[in-house]
């Protein structure tokens, strides 16, 4: 029976958890301008950095996505997108920069010309797959890593002859960030880029959560002086609506006005909610509008799949004990959409039980990492945007009526 509505239904333009298609893009204008001319750049030989950075969720992954097609399009650059989540060291690193360059290059029908280079790692191209060898590339792999950059000059040898530059992004950075390897590996490129006197058209780009790039620098100040930082940042309500509106009318579907509000409202900003939000309604919703009697029941549906997805601990606390009229209060409009608030604030009103309840409950967020004392007396402070808009959204529960 489900299978068969989702048949019915057709295919959903939500994709959460997964960088967002080109068509269903919104927003980031300003970054993408400042990473076009980086593109630029390079194509007239200069050498580039960018770190993008921003919180979990916020949209690094597909901005970085978007910016590395349009670039190849209109500035005749290839570019790699390496995902570097579960990678801790060098060696594993270069092995998924080669797989993603072997992979790309065969994309982009210029495999050919990287045979000499990369052929010895291939077993097999087929139409649309390689069949790599990773015994043989994981043995070449600390030689590799060891001489990196001989390499991307060889490979700019064979990939000069088609393209105007070559990106390379080093996205979702994790474990690696942490090692003094990595940070050394990534001066030691760039210095050794500045002072050969031969140029490389070479964007070198990595990303991560902020914490990842502090981690870089207490190992290696100076990389600050290198990366000039793209900072990706809560989208706008205009471009969160757009956002709505584009989805939903690219399979036939309106958004009513207040429905619009309420989606607009919940999601915050963030791209990662905005999607989990509007694929919940979307399975809800049984005709060709959104209207709002969708939308309430659609943010009970995410609250939950959030929760499940990122938060079980917080959920379970959630859900074990009566926080109603904390929840309540923290989805009111008085502490609304903030990174933090006053514990008094949140107190005003409630019975003495309550204020009880409340200080339970925030010590039970603090061991749970949901929630910690901030600077002023009083004050707490949300560890990030998702958890803050999670217990929003598990407060419109309260808040339904
Ligand atoms: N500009 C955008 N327009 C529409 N949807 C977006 C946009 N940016 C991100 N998204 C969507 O938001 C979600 C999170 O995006 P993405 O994975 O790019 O974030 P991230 O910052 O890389 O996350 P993480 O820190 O987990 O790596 C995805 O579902 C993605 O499709
Ligand atoms: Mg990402």
């Amino acid at each position: 029976m489900g299978e068969l509505l989702t048949m019915e239904k057709g295919r959903s333009p939500f994709s959460p958890g997964q960088p967002v298609s080109p068509d269903m893009f919104v927003g980031r204008h300003p970054q993408i301008a400042r990473m076009l001319r980086s593109f630029s750049q390079i194509a007239l030989g200069k050498q580039e950095n960018l770190f993008v950075t921003g919180e979990y969720g916020i949209g690094k992954s597909s901005l970085i996505s978007y910016v590395r097609q349009v670039g190849e399009r209109e500035k005749n650059v290839i570019g790699f997108h390496v995902f570097l989540g579960g990678v801790s060291t060098l060696e594993t690193l270069v092995q998924q920069v080669v797989s993603r360059i072997i992979q790309h290059s065969q994309g982009k029908g210029v495999w050919d010309c990287l045979k000499d280079l990369l052929g010895r790692y291939v077993e097999q191209v087929e139409l649309f797959k390689v069949k790599l060898n990773l015994s043989r590339l994981k043995k070449d792999a600390p030689s590799l890593a060891h001489d990196f950059l001989p390499f991307l000059r060889r490979l700019w040898e064979k990939l000069g002859k088609h393209f105007d530059g070559m990106a390379l992004f080093l996205d979702d950075l994790n474990g690696i960030t942490r090692t003094p390897e990595f940070a050394a590996f990534i001066k030691s490129l760039v210095d050794e880029i500045a002072t050969s006197g031969e140029e490389l058209p070479l964007l070198l780009a990595l990303s991560g959560v902020p914490e990842r790039r502090m981690e870089i620098l207490a190992n290696q100040p100076s990389v600050a002086r290198i990366f000039d930082i793209i900072e990706v940042n809560p989208l706008e309500n205009d471009e969160v609506s757009d956002f709505f509106v584009k989805a939903y009318a690219s399979v036939n579907m309106s958004v009513e006005k207040d429905a619009l509000q309420h989606l607009v409202f919940y999601s915050g900003g963030l791209p990662k909610l905005m999607h989990e939000l509007g694929d919940a309604v979307y399975w809800i919703n049984t005709d060709d509008i959104v209207q709002r009697k969708d939308v309430v029941p659609g943010i009970i549906t995410a609250a939950d799949i959030v929760g499940r997805k990122y938060f079980e601990p917080i959920r379970e606390a959630l859900h074990s004990v009566d926080y109603h009229s904390i929840l309540k209060k923290l989805g009111s409009s008085e502490t609304g959409l903030e990174i933090s608030f006053k514990k008094a604030d949140l107190a005003k009103g409630l019975s003495e039980t309550e204020q009880k309840k409340l200080a339970n409950f925030l010590n039970r967020m603090k061991k749970l990492h949901a929630l910690f004392p901030g600077e002023s007396r009083g004050e707490w402070v949300f560890p990030n945007r998702l958890v803050r808009l999670y217990l929003l959204l598990e407060s419109s529960k309260e808040n339904r009526s």
